[in-house]
């Protein structure tokens, strides 16, 4: 039996690449660069599969000229960087790798609150630079976070997992917006009715909802004016759900504190007028970056691949 032709457009983890060769006929990118839309498009038409990630742009277009490939596995949660109806009309099934890499992000969230509230990466630049001077009582005073109030957009696993660190490990309130009623197990948390009044509570605002859609620029200049002035913005979900120009403004004006950053609007162009802030950590989209979750997400794809050609429904199918 001839084996699918399977395009990954990343370099995976050597264990997963070493699994998918067991079972399909694989090419890699050996350079590790993005694919254009011309190499995407080739490996639509010329692949039975093709496995992507966030770093690839499949808008519809890539769609239009007829495609061979019958699967898109989405190496990764979020797929708002695949255009899954028109992917559905052009016959291909997409999946994505949820639940793996749940912990992993939360980490990471819980990371930036931290670093924000206690002024870490302002502290490390200024030892580095060999401008410290030594202990004095006013020096880098942060904020505490034990005992605050953490705001969570998106009350999905990741969401649940950043409300149980929040609550179990730091004592915080828990309060938090879904468009859907949601109860979270062991947090007593307060589901409100407003993203608007999730903001106005919190004094950090932790993002994880999906991008793409309704959710671009869901925080805007209105809504970074419904924060405390006290107040973080924390995201680990997608950049393009929060408008760059307008916090940008806002940390410029005091309108909020800080902001803690894994992901940007235009990755991975960073504005220079936040990297030349003080008041923000900038991580290069770290979210699910341990070895265990990246194997993990690369198994998850095998699943979803392994099902398909088996003629089953893909567990993490999207579309
Ligand atoms: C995800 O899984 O969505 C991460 O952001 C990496 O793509």
């Amino acid at each position: 039996m001839t084996r699918p032709k399977v395009v990954v457009t990343r370099r995976w983890p050597q264990e997963v690449e070493e699994r998918l060769a067991e079972t399909f006929d694989v090419t890699l990118n050996e350079t590790d660069r993005p694919y254009g839309k011309g190499e995407l498009i080739a490996a639509l038409q010329e692949a039975d599969a093709v496995l992507p990630t966030v770093s690839d742009r499949l808008g519809a277009e890539l769609f239009a000229n007829g495609v061979r490939a019958k699967i898109l596995g989405n190496y990764g949660v979020g797929y708002n960087h695949i255009d899954v109806v028109a992917a559905k009309a052009a016959g291909i099934v997409v999946t994505n790798t949820p639940a793996v890499l749940t912990d992993a992000t939360a980490d990471l969230a819980m990371t930036l609150l931290l670093m924000c509230a206690r002024r870490a990466s302002e502290g490390e630049r200024e030892l580095r630079s060999g401008k410290w001077t030594g202990w004095r009582p006013t020096h880098l005073c942060g904020t505490q976070v034990t005992g605050k109030t953490i705001g969570i957009i998106g009350m999905g696993r990741i969401g649940q997992a950043m409300a149980r660190r929040c609550h179990h490990g730091f004592g915080m309130e828990v309060a938090f917006y879904d468009s859907q009623p949601v109860s979270v197990p062991g947090v007593p948390a307060r589901q409100l009715p407003m993203v608007e009044d999730v903001l106005a509570a919190a004094d950090f605002v932790s993002l994880h909802c999906p991008g793409g859609g309704e959710n671009v620029h869901l925080i805007n200049e209105r809504r970074l004016g419904c924060m405390k002035q006290s107040a973080f913005l924390i995201n680990t979900a997608r950049g393009d759900i929060v408008e760059e120009n307008a916090l940008i403004d806002a940390l410029e004006r005091g309108i909020i504190a800080g902001a803690g950053l894994d992901v940007f609007e235009a990755e991975p162009v960073i504005p220079p007028a936040l990297t030349g802030r003080e008041d923000v950590v900038l991580l290069p989209h770290l979210g699910s970056a341990t070895s265990e979750t990246r194997i993990a997400m690369g198994m998850r794809v095998i699943s979803n691949l392994t099902a398909f050609f088996e003629g089953r429904i893909p567990p993490d199918a999207v579309n």
